[in-house]
């Protein structure tokens, strides 16, 4: 890498937030990208399962281009024709009865679903339980609904109201509704915390305890909004229907946009003025989210995903060096044989031409394109083989 700036170090002009960079992307199409060395890549890592139609995705691009010469926004004092539209087609995918409040971000989408959970709950109904592992963004309060204490220290205090539970463990749940509490959140796979999928009988057993002590269920679908699990919603495995939906990464393919859906007997508990971003469903953003939508609903992404996601597992399963694989569609945790650092294996990859992430210190997360060709599929996998039978990580 050759650069004007220094991209780490005192004199990098970006706070250093994230580690020093490996590589620098300057362009991408579809499953591909290239660095500013004119090196290919395969990006199965999909920017954190937010390209999900791949690179510069044609459709996406000429809505931008289209939107960008027509209006890029006004702000919320008036009314845009696309918003409404993309809200409708989110209602319709989620199953109905519902009502969209648009963000620019995942941490803001559960921020906007917080501060509705505690106007739909009144004064002394606060309390909002998550699970230990989980992940919920970086603002103050999505951090503490963060189930990860490590990650809260440096910055206590936090905004109190939040309390967590193991995962997965219902009577655990059960045990911490007090009379403050007034809805779960939870992520149908948690993913940062190492794509751990929840299961049909915990999430229908926390739909009847919210229901038996009058709380909301928020679910998180940051991650697995828009057909990455094989469902356009990953609660949509399970049977339950949430009474918050919250979604962000792909309903953009990389432009910045977040969402919260709320059942519309819930919405209601927004008056005007309680809430508002100055860039939420802005005509730019929801022309790309509309433009997702439709080209999602075209390729039937979900059963893409799911199609795809078990070809991908079964070849997984056959590399030397892969413990075991888990995950839900094309959101994917590779456990790699032990003793093996994940992020070795990761950095790696990533000079061989792979482009994957450490979920944790054993596992690599898997998250390519939904419509990830069957070439580039048979090309990531035998990447991979390569690099573990080089004893990479090891
Ligand atoms: C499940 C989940 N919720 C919320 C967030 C936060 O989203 P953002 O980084 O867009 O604020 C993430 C980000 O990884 C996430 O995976």
């Amino acid at each position: 890498m050759t650069h004007r700036f220094p991209l780490s170090g005192e004199h990098c002009p970006l706070m250093p937030t994230y580690g020093p960079p490996a590589v620098m992307f300057v362009r991408g199409a579809g499953t591909e990208l290239w660095d500013d060395e004119g090196k290919r890549y395969l990006d199965f890592l999909c920017g954190l399962a937010v390209t999900s139609l791949g690179h510069a995705h044609p459709a996406v691009a000429d809505a931008l281009c289209e939107q960008a010469r027509t209006l890029l926004h006004t702000s919320n004092l008036f009314a845009t024709p696309v918003a409404p539209e993309v809200a409708v087609a989110i209602d319709e995918l989620i199953g109905g009865g519902g009502q969209v409040f648009f963000c620019n971000s995942g941490a803001e989408a559960n921020e906007a679903a917080i501060k509705l959970a505690r106007k739909w709950g009144g004064r002394g109904r606060h309390v909002v339980v998550s699970a230990y592992g989980s992940f919920h963004g970086r603002t103050l309060a999505t951090l503490h609904a963060t189930g990860q204490p490590a990650k809260h220290e440096a910055f206590q205090p936090l905004p109190e109201g939040f309390r967590h539970v193991a995962w997965d463990d219902l009577d655990a749940l059960a045990g911490a509704i007090a009379p403050d509490v007034v809805a779960v959140l939870l992520e149908p796979v948690q993913g940062e915390g190492g794509v751990n999928p929840a299961t049909a009988a915990y999430f229908q057993g926390v739909r009847r305890l919210c229901d038996e002590r009058g709380l909301l269920f928020i679910v998180d679908e940051v991650q697995t909004g828009f057909a990455r699990t094989g469902r356009w919603f990953g609660f949509q495995h399970f049977g339950v229907v949430p009474d918050v939906v919250t979604m962000a990464k792909a309903l953009g393919n990389g432009v910045p946009i977040g969402a919260c859906w709320a059942r519309r007997e819930v919405a209601a508990a927004f008056r005007p003025g309680d809430h508002a971003t100055t860039f939420g469903g802005t005509p730019i953003a929801t022309s790309a989210a509309r433009a997702v939508v439709a080209e999602m609903r075209r390729i039937d992404a979900p059963s893409a995903a799911e199609r795809t996601g078990a070809r991908l597992v079964a070849a997984l399963r056959g590399v030397a060096g892969v413990a075991t694989v888990r995950g839900l569609g094309l959101l994917l945790a590779v456990e790699l044989d032990q003793p093996r650092d994940a992020k070795a294996v990761a950095d790696a990859l990533l000079a061989e031409g792979l482009v994957v992430n450490a979920v944790t210190a054993t596992a690599l997360r898997l998250a390519p394109p939904l419509n990830l060709s069957e070439e580039h599929l048979a090309e990531g996998v035998a990447i991979l083989a390569t690099v573990l039978a080089s004893g990479a990580g090891r």
